[in-house]
């Protein structure tokens, strides 16, 4: 069987990461919101990661790619929007078409869970998920997050939103 892992971001990553954004391009488009065009050349990833890799020095970010036993980028998952005032971040994941179904979205979000737990001291999680997006809604069920019902004046684009309690 093989074998995936879990690793930081890095400054390196560009040549990669456009690959596999360029490959799942269309995949991802039909289950989440689509990137800006500007994001698809060297430069517009290799901003993206510097963007990233600076909110991560400043604790606001978390950001990981998943690669398999070739260290080819097949996924990535990021703490979002870490708060510590309200110990809260948002998390969110994406894998390559040609590697899903073999449990890697699941393996990649309780990644998250341990790291929002050991290194940022979080106390809660959200995600948002559209109805459609079933694969992502049962990897978030699998993980304990809870759907919560919206209220009158929510606003989230038509996703509804999940939390996670840590303990
Ligand atoms: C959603 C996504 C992350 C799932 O990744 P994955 O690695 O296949 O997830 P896992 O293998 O850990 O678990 C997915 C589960 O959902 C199930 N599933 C997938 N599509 C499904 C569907 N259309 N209907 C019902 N179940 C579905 C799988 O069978 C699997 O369950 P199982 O392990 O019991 O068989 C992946 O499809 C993806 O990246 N989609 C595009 C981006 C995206 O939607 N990101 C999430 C935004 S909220």
């Amino acid at each position: 069987m093989e074998s995936f892992s879990v690793r930081e971001l890095k400054k390196t990553d560009a040549q990669a990461l456009l690959a596999f954004e360029i490959e799942n391009r269309e995949w991802f488009e039909s289950h989440i919101d689509a990137r800006d065009p500007s994001f698809y050349s060297l430069q517009g990833v290799a901003d993206h990661i510097e963007s990233y890799l600076s909110d991560f020095a400043i604790g606001a970010w978390h950001p990981f790619v998943i690669e398999d036993s070739s260290q080819r980028i097949v996924g990535r998952a990021n703490l979002k929007r870490i708060d510590s005032s309200t110990r809260s971040a948002e998390v969110g994941y994406r894998i390559a078409e040609c590697a899903c179904g073999q449990g890697l979205a699941t393996l990649a979000l309780r990644h998250l869970i341990q790291e929002s737990r050991m290194r940022w001291g979080l106390a809660q999680l959200v995600a948002y998920a559209f109805k459609e997006n079933l694969g992502s809604r049962k990897v978030l069920e699998r993980c304990g997050f809870k759907l919560e019902q919206p209220s009158c004046n929510d606003s989230t684009g038509g996703e509804d939103r999940f939390v996670l309690s840590i303990r």
